[in-house]
């Protein structure tokens, strides 16, 4: 056994990180496929997570990341109330060279073998297109176009539960779930961020954005140029410049994870952090440094599950109110999160997964009986 192996394994088998129920490596060696899902948890209902289609500097960076996803994903859908435990798959390789129609179905064909354990929908790498095409070859896939019976884009409900976690964070602090007046500083206007200014906006924030595209910014100063809402929006030059500007009310990193880092953290004016990108704190402690520094964070993974909670719907025929409904809840699961962590001492992201966690033992403590 090569030492690359024993490493993993001995994550998976001896280590915190590691507990997962399955991994099943998959290789289709006519397309090229070769690929990770990892379950690790079925306790609250078959695994829910996506694909991710990324070119792996190595075989165990991939197996690690599919174990870290799928662990990610037990917290996140136990925390949106789903009956879905957490799963997520990695193919491994260049998308734009190997990805194939061919390839997408050898997946599928995988996917299908577990029999509906594992439920896949889209991630980095994939998309709603390839959706359609895993799932002419198992009922298991969702995340698929609407022609195709999904619900297709998932960034209207995400951007809505992300400012549902605001207005919890505003009730928290202010004593009142509006942004009215607020100064809330948004980075990144792609597909989840442009759906949030407009939120902040109708409820009469002053907003502040930033993107490395020039024309995302610009397409919405335009937009909002002749004020039809009762907040107002005006653009800086680059996150380092957004995350000092005087006065911030709220962070909303919507761009790429690592947001909250040992440069961003000391120097940020907000008092609140809430926005969609994933995995935002850069590494283990960050929690404790905005907490020290009296930044109330609400943590990613519960504000940012309005797509989860989309697909987990497309599996029962997509119905958009009932998904929004569900959304909704991002409320009222955000300040029970704050209430623990001021209860019991600790920082909001620690006491979501002690809250995440209770839910899942409770359930297989349900199922042992
Ligand atoms: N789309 C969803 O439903 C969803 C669900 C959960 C989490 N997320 C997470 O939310 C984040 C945004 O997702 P999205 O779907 O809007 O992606 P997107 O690619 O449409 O938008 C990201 C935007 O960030 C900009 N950007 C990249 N680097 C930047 C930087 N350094 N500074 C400022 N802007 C930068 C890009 O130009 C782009 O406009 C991602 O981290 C994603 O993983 C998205």
């Amino acid at each position: 056994m090569t030492e690359m192996t024993d490493g993993v394994l001995h994550t998976l088998f001896r280590t915190e990180q590691g507990g997962h129920e399955q991994v099943v490596l998959c290789q289709d060696r006519a397309t090229g496929l070769k690929a990770v899902i990892a379950l690790h948890s079925t306790a609250l209902g078959p695994a829910l997570g996506g694909t991710r289609f990324h070119a792996y500097a190595s075989d165990e960076e991939a197996v690690r990341d599919a174990l870290n996803l799928s662990r990610g994903m037990s917290y996140k859908n136990a925390l949106a109330g789903l009956d879905h435990g957490g799963g997520k798959a990695v193919i491994i390789g260049d998308p734009d060279t190997l990805k194939s129609e061919e390839l997408l179905l050898a997946y599928g064909r995988f996917v299908d073998s577990l029999g509906g354990r594992y439920v896949t929908a889209c991630d980095v790498g994939t998309y709603v297109a390839d959706m359609d095409v895993v799932a002419r070859a198992t009922r298991w896939a969702t995340g698929r176009s609407p022609e195709n019976g999904g619900a297709g884009d998932s960034s209207v409900l995400t951007s809505f539960g992300v400012f549902q976690g605001m207005r919890a964070s505003a009730q928290h602090l202010w004593g009142d779930p509006t942004l009215r007046g607020r100064k809330v500083a948004v980075a990144g206007v792609g597909k989840v961020g442009k759906h949030l200014v407009e939120h902040l906006l109708e409820d009469g924030a002053e907003v502040v954005i930033t993107d490395v595209r020039q024309e995302s910014v610009q397409a919405i100063l335009d937009k909002h140029a002749s004020g039809k809402y009762a907040g107002r929006v005006t653009a800086v030059a680059g996150t380092d410049a957004l995350i000092r500007v005087e006065g911030l009310d709220i962070y909303a990193p919507c761009a790429l994870g690592g947001a909250l880092n040992d440069e961003s953290v000391p120097v940020l004016t907000a008092k609140v952090v809430c926005g969609a990108a994933n995995n935002q704190l850069a590494h283990p402690g960050v929690e404790k440094d905005l907490a020290d520094r009296g930044i109330l964070y609400a943590p990613d993974y519960v504000v940012n599950a309005g797509g989860v909670i989309q697909v987990a719907d497309e599996l029962h025929g997509f119905d958009f109110d009932r998904c929004k409904a569900k959304a909704a809840k991002i409320f009222d699961t955000t300040l029970a999160i704050f209430a623990r962590a001021k209860a019991d001492g600790i920082p909001p992201a620690a006491a979501a997964d002690r809250i995440a966690e209770q839910r899942m033992s409770d359930a297989r403590a349900a199922r042992a009986v």
